[in-house]
């Protein structure tokens, strides 16, 4: 057994991150190696360790302490992501039902009518001031109808979307985020925006809470009984407050597929002829349907090949944690048991060892077979692997194929930057022009 090479300090490791919020990771791989000791615990993007710690139960049993406390400072209670055991089992099988293959399937008709609704808003020579935030508010529309089950037009809708995406905007966007690469003492100068934006916080999901309480009172005088999420966190027993946080833990989580999706956006309208490309291939495959299913992608391979380089190109986790639950020994490394484990899902996707040309975005690279498969994890693996993922895939094809047979989407910001946190998301606006598609 080999013992782990020390690796940066935090400072270091987070001055190349901040350098490069993208090829950084790798930077830093490359001259630390694929496995270092960091913060007395390791960090690694070595597939084989990787897939140990995400697939052997002992590994997947226990959340990482750096969750736990991030969950304890942020308002409300923790969501299923931050939770373990009997409890987490709990909240997952609650919800489950919704994001099976073949629910997610059923939901291709009203995702596809409400995500027109809202692009009938828009019109060609429209200037997008923040190409995400318009995303999101699709997003937002998708979940509410058909993840949350609520009639849109209803104004108590309107203020839950509104509060949910408040919420969202504004732990992401704060100058006091907690997910940076390890802790360094320079961090301790945002305790004061961190109390303040906290404060905020609470208040919002004191809104959140009465909002569900209104929803919840009108859904049972009106019986509802569909497969929702609100549903179904009642049917498991849940008390209001918990109903309240799961739903926004789950929104939070859908937020994911609006930054992806919009990555992917910026992507096309740098190279039109890609955008040409999957116009084609849904025109032909789809006949005269109006979207697809995921039943499709087998049949769509350029629509399908540019999602999973949107998705390696842009991880919406740059780097996981979790903690060994016995010692750990697995390719070069060894670690005893309670130890953290950061998983660099960043330096993994872009790492020249494992990619031909990574830093290049290339969809043609998925027409030949993968030189290390391990190296692709967008969603995880294993038993905490994430739960929305057909429903992500579900609603970036649709989204796509409805803007594509509408419109041309031009980024007009040229160098976007990235925020260099675990979970990255764009820096500022993604201002945007809509074109017609003659
Ligand atoms: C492209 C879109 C998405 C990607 C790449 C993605 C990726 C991930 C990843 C990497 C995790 C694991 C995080 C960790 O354990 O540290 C995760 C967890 C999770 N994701 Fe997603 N996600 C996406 C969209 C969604 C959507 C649309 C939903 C649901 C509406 C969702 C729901 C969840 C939930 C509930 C968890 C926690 C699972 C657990 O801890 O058991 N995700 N996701």
């Amino acid at each position: 057994m080999t013992s782990i090479a020390k690796g940066p300090s935090a400072r270091d490791a987070k001055r190349l991150i901040h350098a490069n919020p993208q090829q950084g990771w790798v930077d830093l791989v490359l001259k630390y190696g694929n496995s270092f000791g960091y913060q007395g615990g390791l960090a690694t993007c070595d597939p084989e360790v990787i897939q140990t710690m995400l697939m052997q139960r002992s590994h997947t049993q226990h959340r990482s302490e750096g969750y736990k406390l991030m969950s304890r400072l942020i308002p409300g209670a923790p969501g299923v992501l931050f939770m373990e055991g009997e409890e987490w089992h709990k909240h997952v099988q609650a919800v489950m039902p919704v994001f099976t293959k073949s629910t997610v399937d059923s939901y291709a008709g009203r995702m596809h009518e409400t995500v027109v609704s809202c692009l009938a808003d828009w019109k060609p020579g429209d200037r997008l001031p923040d190409l995400f935030e318009s995303i999101t508010q699709v997003g937002l529309q998708v979940v509410l109808r058909i993840g949350y089950g609520l009639e849109l037009s209803d104004p108590l809708t309107q203020q839950f979307g509104e509060i949910l995406m408040t919420y969202k905007r504004q732990t992401m966007t704060t100058r006091a985020r907690l997910d940076e690469f390890g802790f360094s003492i320079d961090q301790l100068r945002i305790i004061p925006a961190f109390l303040r934006e906290r404060y905020e916080l609470k208040k919002r999901i004191q809104g959140l809470n009465q909002v569900v309480s209104q929803i919840m009172q009108q859904r049972q005088q009106a019986g509802s009984k569909g497969q929702d999420w609100f549903n179904l966190l009642n049917k498991a027993g849940f008390s209001l407050p918990q109903i309240t946080d799961e739903l926004n833990h789950i929104y939070g989580a859908f937020n994911a597929i609006d930054y992806v999706i919009t990555c992917g956006l910026v992507e096309l309208s740098r190279r039109p002829e890609w955008a040409a490309r999957i116009r084609n291939e849904l025109n032909q495959v789809l006949e005269h349907r109006l979207y697809p299913t995921r039943a499709d992608l087998a049949h769509l391979p350029d629509t399908t090949n540019f999602m999973k380089e949107v998705f390696r190109y842009y991880p919406v986790a740059a780097a996981v944690l979790r903690r060994t639950g016995e010692p750990l020994a697995a390719g070069k490394a060894y670690l005893p048991k309670n130890r953290e484990v950061m998983i660099l899902i960043q330096a993994l996707h872009f790492h020249p060892d494992f990619w031909d040309n990574p830093a290049s975005f290339d969809p043609d690279r998925w027409s030949h077979p993968l030189r290390e498969p391990r190296a692709y994890i967008p969603f995880l693996t294993g038993p905490r692997q994430c739960i929305g993922r057909h429903l992500a895939e579900l609603h970036f094809v649709i989204t796509l194929n409805a803007l594509l047979q509408r419109f041309n989407v031009r980024v007009l910001s040229g160098n976007l930057s990235i925020l260099p946190y675990l979970i990255p998301r764009f820096a500022g606006p993604v201002a945007a022009q809509l074109t017609a598609h003659t």
